[in-house]
């Protein structure tokens, strides 16, 4: 059992994170993972990969993580990607309102609360500056914008952002991806890699920093046609915390398997439901614990710009849990967001953008249809409209396609590089016409799971971190499952000794020739290598005592993290012996 602070002392002084740049004072929300903890990161990459990307058949891109500004305004990021920000008027220092508010009521998700409730809450609670105690009721909470700014190019450059999520770089790729999947839906295009966010308040270690990293996967889909394979993770079990559930007094969980939260509507999409399978199932192997994770629907106001419905991965990480049962107990945190996004995205790309977010989907056979065109008259628009009239005709046949309506008076009012421009309806030359036509261009749907991979870090250290007495002598372990722990297996001489080391010397190079991650530590008491070992995860451990060097042929023994059992085995069958260990 743990608790953030036992985690952060652990994670600084064994060298899996700790606060960057600290020979110079530091800068709070930006963190450097030591070699435990790159290890640990690269292997919960590796794994989400393998189930994420490659099972599931999606492709993986690599885009840039600086991004020209008009890509923010279409996606809605420039306007809408704000948090709560209050300053004290004592001290300067600015922390996030809707945090603040959390921290000292019962309120939950405060971000939801439209700000002048939120200004409320702050005087009915009296909350104060957390840096030097001022009051801060009174003061105005404002809108801040979480994106970091840079220019791109010398002189005043053109305006960029770090991207705040990876998605957007597969987004405003989407016109080649697309070719690249032949037209197909549907299709899923992953990416791994860092996002940036000025928070306002970093806190928790790198629970929540200004950079970060991203596993996420955006599923492309046709929202009338394509079925998810539901089969493969119906009898997954899911503990889901709904809506209505959180707004209730008396709310509980509900616990239902995928087949059931989709056949009774818990989990609206089934794309959505079936991610949440396959999540289920990924954290298990992975190695976080079941009885502290939960998925939780958002509440209507917590959504992002973007999402129509949105359900959490949490977990529990304070250790001090209490009562799991009860959805109000513990200290939960987002670790992963599975978002139905529709054609949003795609479909601002498309209006901002000078390219095709679409797809063409082919009929069986050609079929004829209705269609609503506009066929304007030019010899009307041009003097009317100058070196405009183009765009004006093209925004009428555009108005055509997605409104039949808009033309059903005298007059028909389109928008022209922003400005409205009304036309006479004759001249719109509004008509249905008949058409023989092989296909449709389809703009996808988009479902997202998004996966915080520092977040995923910090669980599985939470979740593994735990104490037992051995001989007598408290002893801290981290039960990391093989597959992510930084290192497979340590390898020590018992004593200093030229035989035994010799031997334990082969015995690594023999390990790493095999493909294992091995760490090799000839300094200090064998039990103080052990606990050393035991503290940063290694599954299994390697000593060469006098036994070793003295019959043949050499064996070693193989100690067990989590049990601390020893067991002999030969020399020449111990890579093999310890794969098998691992993989078990
Ligand atoms: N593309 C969707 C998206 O970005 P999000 O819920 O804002 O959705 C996805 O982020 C995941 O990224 C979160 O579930 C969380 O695990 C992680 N994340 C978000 N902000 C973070 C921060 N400031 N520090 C660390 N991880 C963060």
């Amino acid at each position: 059992m743990s608790d953030a602070r036992a985690i952060t002392e652990l994670a600084k002084r064994r060298g899996f994170f700790f606060g960057a740049n600290e020979s110079y004072g530091g800068v709070a929300g930006f963190y450097t993972f030591g070699p435990e903890g790159a290890a640990l990161k690269r292997n919960v990459e590796a794994a989400w990969r393998d189930r994420f990307t490659v099972r599931e058949g999606n492709d993986e891109i690599e885009a840039p993580t600086i991004m020209p500004e008009p890509v923010f305004e279409a996606s809605g990021h420039l306007d809408g990607f704000d948090d709560m920000l209050v300053e004290c008027g004592e001290c300067g220092e600015s922390h996030r309102a809707d945090h603040l508010v959390e921290d000292a009521s019962d309120v939950e998700e405060a971000e939801s609360l439209p700000i002048p409730e939120v200004e409320e809450l702050v005087a009915e609670y009296e909350i104060a500056c957390p840096s030097c105690g001022a009051a801060l009721a009174g003061r105005s909470i404002e809108e801040f914008n979480l994106m970091f700014a840079t220019a791109i190019g010398p002189g005043s450059g053109q305006p960029g952002y770090l991207r705040p999520e990876t998605a957007q770089g597969i987004f405003v790729e989407f016109p080649r991806l697309k070719e690249y999947a032949r037209n197909k839906l549907p299709f899923g295009v992953t990416q791994i890699g860092r996002a940036y966010r000025n928070e306002i308040s970093p806190r928790k270690g790198i629970v929540r920093t200004r950079e970060f990293t991203q596993a996420e996967l955006e599923q492309f889909v046709d929202p009338d046609d394509d079925e998810p394979p539901l089969d493969r993770v119906a009898d997954v079990s899911l503990r889901l915390y709904p809506a209505d559930e959180q707004e209730d007094p008396d709310g509980e969980y509900v616990e239902a398997t995928v087949a059931e939260a989709v056949e009774e509507g818990i989990v609206a999409s089934d794309w959505v439901a079936y991610y949440l399978g396959v999540a289920r199932e990924w954290y298990d192997r992975i190695g976080v614990d079941g009885d502290r994770f939960r998925f939780r629907q958002h509440l209507p106001g917590e959504r992002a710009h973007y999402a129509a419905d949105c359900w959490d991965a949490e977990s529990e990480v304070s250790g001090a849990a209490g009562d799991l049962a009860d959805p109000t107990a513990g200290d939960w945190i987002e670790i992963a967001g599975f978002a139905y996004r529709g054609d949003y995205d795609l479909s601002k790309h498309a209006e901002h953008a000078d390219d095709d977010f679409t797809v063409f989907e082919q009929y069986d056979e050609p079929r004829t249809v209705e269609r609503a065109v506009a066929d304007p008259d030019m010899s009307v628009l041009g003097p009317e409209f100058g070196g405009r009239a183009g765009d004006v005709a093209d925004a009428l046949r555009a108005l055509a396609e997605r409104d039949p309506s808009a033309f059903d008076g005298d007059e028909v009012t389109v928008e022209v590089d922003g400005e409205a421009v009304t036309v006479d309806s004759a001249v719109a030359n509004f008509r249905i016409e008949e058409r023989t036509e092989a296909g449709e261009h389809v703009t996808p749907h988009v479902v997202e799971p998004s996966f915080g991979v520092d977040r995923t870090v910090y669980t599985l250290i939470a979740h593994g971190y735990d104490h037992d007495l051995i001989d007598g002598e408290e002893r801290t372990y981290l039960s990391l499952s093989p597959e992510v722990a930084p290192t497979d297996v340590a390898v020590f001489p018992l004593v200093s000794d030229g035989a035994l080391e010799t031997l334990a010397a082969d015995v690594v190079a023999d390990l790493r020739a095999a493909g294992l991650s091995v760490a090799h530590d000839d300094s200090g008491n064998i039990g103080r290598r052990y606990r050393r070992q035991d503290e940063v995860g290694t599954p299994l451990s390697v000593t060469v005592d006098h036994e070793s060097v003295e019959e043949t042929p050499a064996t070693v023994t193989v100690r067990d993290r989590d049990t601390t059992a020893q067991v002999r085995v030969p020399v020449d069958e111990l890579a093999t012996e310890l794969e098998r260990v691992l993989e078990s």
